[in-house]
């Protein structure tokens, strides 16, 4: 697929969120991450399905929902309902991956599954049968603004080539955490065809990050 940039809105500024959302989409973007966090699987706490149902009602992009909460099966059906597109869960916080996966493609919502920077790429090879796109963290999970971690380029490539090698040629690889104006272009050269950034985009004139951005997309 052609690379997008994905704006994750935990940097943005709540207060003016529809507007924000508004010039992104006339800046290009027509994908939007939303971080939901439990403070238990990562230490803080964001939003969750009452923000999702808002932003549903003010546009048509992509909602590429990204769930660090453990034991995600228990909500899988809410975030369904709340208008999720994509929901993506983390390998590390679920019991039975395979569940959670089928869970959420029975809901009619496309399944990403996510891997923390210390978890092998491997660990997703019994779960790629059931995942619409795979998540690559290149921070750990938890705040944004973080620096992206060495090496995460390297798990792109994997990650790609693991999909690749079981004819999973269509299923994207996206990646999360630490992207900016200086790395975007390596990250997609990588392999990443959906490339969050929340910092980068919200810090600053959205509008006008979010076109170079997805420029250097081009
Ligand atoms: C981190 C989140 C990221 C975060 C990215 O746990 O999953 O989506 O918002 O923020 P930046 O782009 O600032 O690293
Ligand atoms: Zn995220």
């Amino acid at each position: 697929m052609e690379s997008v940039l994905a704006p994750s809105i935990l940097s943005a500024d709540l207060t003016k969120l529809g507007e924000d959302v508004k010039a992104c989409e006339g800046a290009g973007v027509n994908w939007l991450h939303v971080d939901v966090m439990d403070g238990i699987f990562v230490p803080q706490i964001s939003f969750g399905m009452p923000l999702i149902k808002c932003l549903r009602k003010i546009t048509d992009s992509v909602l590429d929902v990204h769930i660090m909460i453990t034991d995600p099966i228990r909500y899988i059906k809410d975030f369904a309902e709340s208008g999720a597109d994509y929901i993506t869960f983390h390998v590390e916080a679920a019991k039975y991956p395979a569940e959670v996966a089928k869970a959420i493609r029975a809901e009619g919502k496309k399944c990403g599954i996510a891997i923390n920077p210390k978890t092998p790429a491997e660990a997703l090879i019994p779960y790629l049968d059931l995942a619409d796109m795979v998540l690559v963290m290149s921070v750990e999970p938890g705040f944004g603004g973080q620096k992206f971690i060495d090496g995460s380029l390297e798990k792109i490539k994997e990650a790609r080539a693991l999909l690749d090698s079981k004819g999973l040629k269509d299923v994207p690889v996206e990646v999360d955490g630490g992207i900016n104006f200086e790395n975007i272009r390596a990250a997609k050269d990588a392999g990443a065809d959906i490339l969050v950034a929340g910092s980068a985009v919200f810090k600053g004139d959205a509008a006008m990050n979010a076109a170079k951005l997805g420029g250097q997309l081009k």
